[in-house]
């Protein structure tokens, strides 16, 4: 094994037709065989290498999850731990070690007999004070492993005023006693909706419980966020500061192995994919959430091919499908004054002109936008919308000098123009009927 046994391209021949061959018969023993083949499948069990899946193990965070631990062992004893804000890039692991902490933290506490209860709980959707106070009574309630005895709040999911869905939060933690470590995930997306109320209304509940004992553990991957916190609300909950560096190459092999074992079946990676895997997401800022993906997308992808080997070819491929969906993905939900841009733009390839200038961009702009029936955006709004594609990587684009015109921004397109015309398209406001409005030869010789 080794090669690339990809059925249409293969040591068999070119036999794209097989099945319907008729010298496919009983005694072709390629025939007899074949089914065998395409049976075979890459993964042994692909759900290892989703997103949600909690892993056993965590290679590379024994160091961060020991910190965690020490911080968080006052809870065996019944007594309240320090807050806690953990800080690191995107795919880091923060999320999955504090998990893993959390539910051993409940484990050890449960065999000695300590009230302990661990919630976590992701501010990306739980993002106002009055959902967060809800989600954390009802995790309490009816969380995980939680059994049907317990005191119960009577919280609705809206319609309280806030004030009385503290009160009754605090009321539900003090009646079932014990250490409350309350996991707030993504808590940047928590403040820059709500603001940091919340964070001082759960910062001070301590004061006001005499059984029961609330820590904070807030995770972020944006470092920044804390420029919108009261100084109060920060020290109280930056107690405790861990910090998760970016895996190295090295180190996402050992997660990509680990995981690789129970995903595929034996045999079917060639020795550099996980390499090539973890290169790859390492030079994207050590995500192991990319490599993962990476991994599990090569995997997809030889499996449609109807290959029985996953090769570097396909860790390609994987890289640019997944590269393209992403782009697609932020084409898709750009607002129409920028798909405006963006197609207007797309008109200067079909001029033949690969490179072109904002100015150049405003101009072809004005026709799309007439042909759309849009305002037409002032010259300044064009060029800012412009730097955001810019920066959302949709386009490329540098600044040049003019000489006495001063600096002006050139840019063209990566790859995939095509399907970014197919998003734009999607879109009803763009018909053929509309666009076909826009005079491109006009512009062909205005650009000369
Ligand atoms: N050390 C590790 N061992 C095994 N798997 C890991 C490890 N670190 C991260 N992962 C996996 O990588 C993916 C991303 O990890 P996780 O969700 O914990 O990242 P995160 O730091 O919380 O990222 P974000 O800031 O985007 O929320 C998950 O599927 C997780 O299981
Ligand atoms: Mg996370």
């Amino acid at each position: 094994m080794g090669n690339d046994h990809d059925t249409s391209d293969n040591t068999y021949g070119n036999r794209e037709d097989a099945e319907d061959s008729p010298e496919e018969g009983e005694n072709s023993s390629i025939g007899l065989f074949q089914k065998y083949l395409k049976d075979r499948s890459i993964f042994k069990n692909r759900e290892v290498l989703r997103h949600s899946y909690r892993p056993h193990i965590l290679p590379h965070r024994k160091e961060q999850m020991d910190t965690i631990a020490s911080i968080l062992a006052p809870s065996i004893r019944n007594e309240t731990p320090s807050n806690i804000l953990i800080y690191g890039k995107t795919g880091t692991g923060k999320t999955a070690s504090v998990r893993y902490v959390g539910a051993e933290l409940e484990k050890a506490c449960g065999s000695v007999g300590v009230e302990c209860n661990v919630v976590h709980l992701n501010c990306e959707i739980i993002d106002t004070q009055y959902r967060v106070f809800a989600q954390i009574a009802t995790l309490l309630e009816d969380g995980e492993g939680r059994s049907s005895d317990r005191p119960r709040s009577n919280i609705p999911m809206t319609g309280w005023p806030t004030d009385q869905v503290y009160t009754e939060l605090k009321n539900l933690i003090e009646a079932i006693g014990g250490v409350h470590i309350v996991v707030l995930d993504e808590i940047d997306k928590l403040v820059k909706k709500s603001g940091d109320e919340t964070l001082y209304n759960l910062s001070r509940i301590n004061s006001e419980l005499k059984k029961a004992k609330v820590c904070i553990v807030g995770i972020s991957n944006d470092l920044l966020f804390t420029s919108y916190l009261d100084h109060r609300v920060l020290s109280s909950l930056s107690e405790e500061e861990i910090v998760f560096p970016p895996y190295n190459a090295p180190q996402l092999v050992d997660i990509l192995q680990q995981r690789a074992d129970y995903a595929f079946n034996e045999g079917v990676l060639d020795e550099n994919v996980i390499p090539l895997c973890a290169a790859l997401a390492a030079q994207e800022h050590g995500d192991a959430r990319r490599a993962l993906d990476l991994l599990r997308v090569s995997g997809e992808l030889t499996e449609r091919k109807n290959a029985e080997i996953v090769t570097e070819k396909h860790v390609r491929e994987a890289r640019n499908k997944i590269e393209a969906d992403s782009l697609i993905e932020c084409v898709k939900t750009l607002p129409t004054q920028s798909k405006a841009v963006l197609y207007a733009m797309l008109l200067f390839p079909e001029m033949d002109k690969q490179v072109f200038t904002s100015g150049e961009v405003v101009q072809v702009y004005r026709d799309v936008a007439l042909a759309l029936d849009l305002d037409v955006l002032t010259h300044r709004r064009i060029t800012d919308l412009i730097s955001e594609l810019d920066m959302l990587g949709v386009i490329k684009a540098r600044l040049v000098s003019r000489g006495r015109y001063g600096r002006t921004k050139e840019m063209w397109f990566g790859a995939r123009t095509k399907k970014i015309l197919e998003t734009l398209q999607q879109e009803d406001r763009f018909t053929d009927e509309r666009l076909n409005q826009i005079d491109i030869s006009r512009f062909k010789t205005l650009f000369r």
